[in-house]
């Protein structure tokens, strides 16, 4: 079998894709944006990988975490350096689904109702603490992240391409949040938290405020939705082996027999771990997946998709921990060369 390092520098084995221009361009785009990203949001930088990755596969991205740790910046700067026809929309206990999509209003002047766009007809449509929201108006959102069209007042309207759904959330429940139901949460391919900056980088975050003497922060674009149509179509091009979706199926089987767990990962937890570690491999310049890819990928893509026994959840058993008992006792494939 071919030995190819992690940053694919061997030929491409026979039988798998031999385009290397896309990956070559997406790779270095991804680091561009990357780069771009890291000159405003300090620290973050795998979060950050993941959540580019998911929008290379085409996916919705859930930023999760404490107040005050620099999500909406990050989701913000990220939609920036990628160009896309950007909105956002502070989700509050009184917004309406309509508020979302849009709603017909009447022209006097024509005498006729007119369709007024709401900001989800964007590119990048960033739903800012999304738990302060009704589940109806969640629920207006989760039919356009599931099926990229609106339905308003018994009209259904497509969305752009591409159209990725940025939202952040708080995990700790205050009064007058409505956590999102499982069936919700399923629909974002990643999950990321950020954790509290490391040493030194707090003390950057405040330097950097000071030096731009504004709150206000602003990079330039890497691309646009046009380019990044066509980084997405190159990670649709990576092919991979069987004993690398086996992997990740075995993954996230064992997530259902974990003791902790009372309902695993559905499929959609599987095929997201090899479609996120396809967008991985590319922003390492692979045009092939590696196990490593879908390990770097599975806390990110199946810890919100777990849902623990009442028991495990009382005693603060974290899904993350779970993921990480399974990537433990899953056996990495051999088959598949390493680096
Ligand atoms: N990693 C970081 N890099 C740069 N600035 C940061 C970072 N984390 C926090 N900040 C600064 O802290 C402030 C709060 O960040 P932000 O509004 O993005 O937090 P948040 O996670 O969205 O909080 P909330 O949950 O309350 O909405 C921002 O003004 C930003 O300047
Ligand atoms: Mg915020």
């Amino acid at each position: 079998m071919n030995t190819p390092d992690r940053n694919g520098s061997a030929a491409a084995p026979a039988g798998r894709p031999t385009r290397q221009s896309g990956p070559e361009e997406a790779a270095r785009v991804g680091r561009e944006v990357l780069d771009r990203t890291g000159t405003v949001v300090v620290g973050a930088e795998e979060a950050l990988r993941l959540a580019l990755a998911a929008v290379l596969a085409g996916g919705h991205v859930l930023f999760e975490d404490l107040p005050g740790l620099g999500k909406t910046l990050a989701a913000k700067t990220l939609a920036q350096a990628l160009g896309l026809d950007f909105r956002r929309l502070q989700f509050t206990p009184d917004l309406l689904p309509s508020d979302v999509t849009g709603s017909s209003i009447f022209n006097p002047a024509t005498r006729e109702f007119e369709f007024s766009p709401g900001p989800i007809f964007a590119g990048l449509f960033l739903a800012d603490e999304i738990n302060r929201t009704s589940p109806k108006t969640q629920s207006a959102l989760l039919e356009a992240m599931a099926e990229a069209q609106v339905s308003v007042e018994g009209t259904t309207l497509p969305l752009q391409r591409p159209f990725h759904v940025f939202a952040t959330s708080n995990p700790i429940e205050f009064e007058g949040t409505y956590p999102l139901p499982e069936a919700q949460l399923d629909r974002f391919l990643v999950r990321l938290r950020f954790g509290y900056p490391a040493a030194g980088g707090e003390q950057d975050i405040i330097a950097r405020r000071i030096a731009r003497r504004q709150d206000e922060t602003r990079v330039a674009n890497v691309t646009t939705a046009h380019e990044l149509l066509r980084l997405q179509e190159a990670v649709e091009t990576v092919g991979v082996d069987a004993d690398v979706i086996d992997y990740a199926v075995r993954l996230t089987a064992a997530t259902r027999r974990h003791p902790d767990v009372e309902v695993g990962a559905s499929p959609r937890g599987s095929q997201g771990l090899v479609l996120l570690g396809r967008a991985l491999a590319v922003l390492d310049r692979r045009t092939f997946v590696l196990p490593e890819d879908i390990q770097e990928g599975a806390v990110a893509v199946l810890a919100h998709r777990l849902t623990l026994t009442p028991t495990s959840w009382a005693q603060g058993v974290a899904a993350e921990r779970v993921v990480r008992d399974v990537l433990a006792e899953v056996p990495t494939p051999s088959t598949v060369p390493h680096g």
